[in-house]
């Protein structure tokens, strides 16, 4: 059936997987001395977010390759999409800042008054390609620690992980 949406041509089509791959620690207690202290400051960042629409404060923590640590919040806006996530501001402010240093890490958290946050903080779509950029831009994967309140840590090694199938600058050429 030529041209028709509902039936894809069965013998053309290739069924394929991408596989991610994620780890999971029971507590940050089994994470290294360095990913804990970086957890930390994200929770400590988490104290500056600016959330009074959604009341949902995001901290995150980025490690550089100096061993520094910048800091992070959410920071919202009355006219909403004007607002910035809490891994955008880290990440940004640690690349203005400190543009020729590489970063290694990033951890995010969140809490909010309203609930108990138990699971994972997974950065939004926007901010897993910002991580994807700057992994393009310093040549070198940046591993993502995401916790909640209470919970597990959840550990990738590189925003493939997260962003499967990622649009990068060489599509822009031929
Ligand atoms: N937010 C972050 O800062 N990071 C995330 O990973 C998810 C969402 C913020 C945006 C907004 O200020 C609030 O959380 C609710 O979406």
């Amino acid at each position: 059936m030529p041209g028709n949406l509902y039936f894809s041509k069965k013998n053309k089509v290739k069924e394929k997987t991408l596989t991610i791959h994620f780890t999971e620690f029971d507590s940050p207690d089994d994470l290294s001395l360095a990913e804990q202290e970086l957890i930390k400051s994200a929770t400590k960042a988490t104290d500056t977010s600016y959330a009074p629409y959604s009341q949902f404060k995001v901290g995150a923590a980025v490690l550089l390759e100096n061993g520094e640590i910048i800091m992070g919040s959410n920071q919202e806006n009355t006219a909403y999409p004007s607002g910035l996530c809490a891994e955008r501001v880290a990440v940004f402010t640690a690349k203005a800042n400190f543009p020729k240093l590489k970063i290694k890490a990033v951890a995010v958290t969140a809490k909010t008054k309203n609930f108990s946050v138990d699971t994972p903080i997974t950065p939004c779509g926007a901010c897993r390609q910002v991580i994807a950029e700057t992994e393009k831009r310093q040549q070198s994967k940046i591993k993502i620690l995401m916790k909640g309140q209470k919970g597990p840590v959840l550990s990738v090694e590189g925003i493939e992980n997260l962003l499967p199938l990622m649009f990068h600058e060489e599509k822009l050429k031929k």
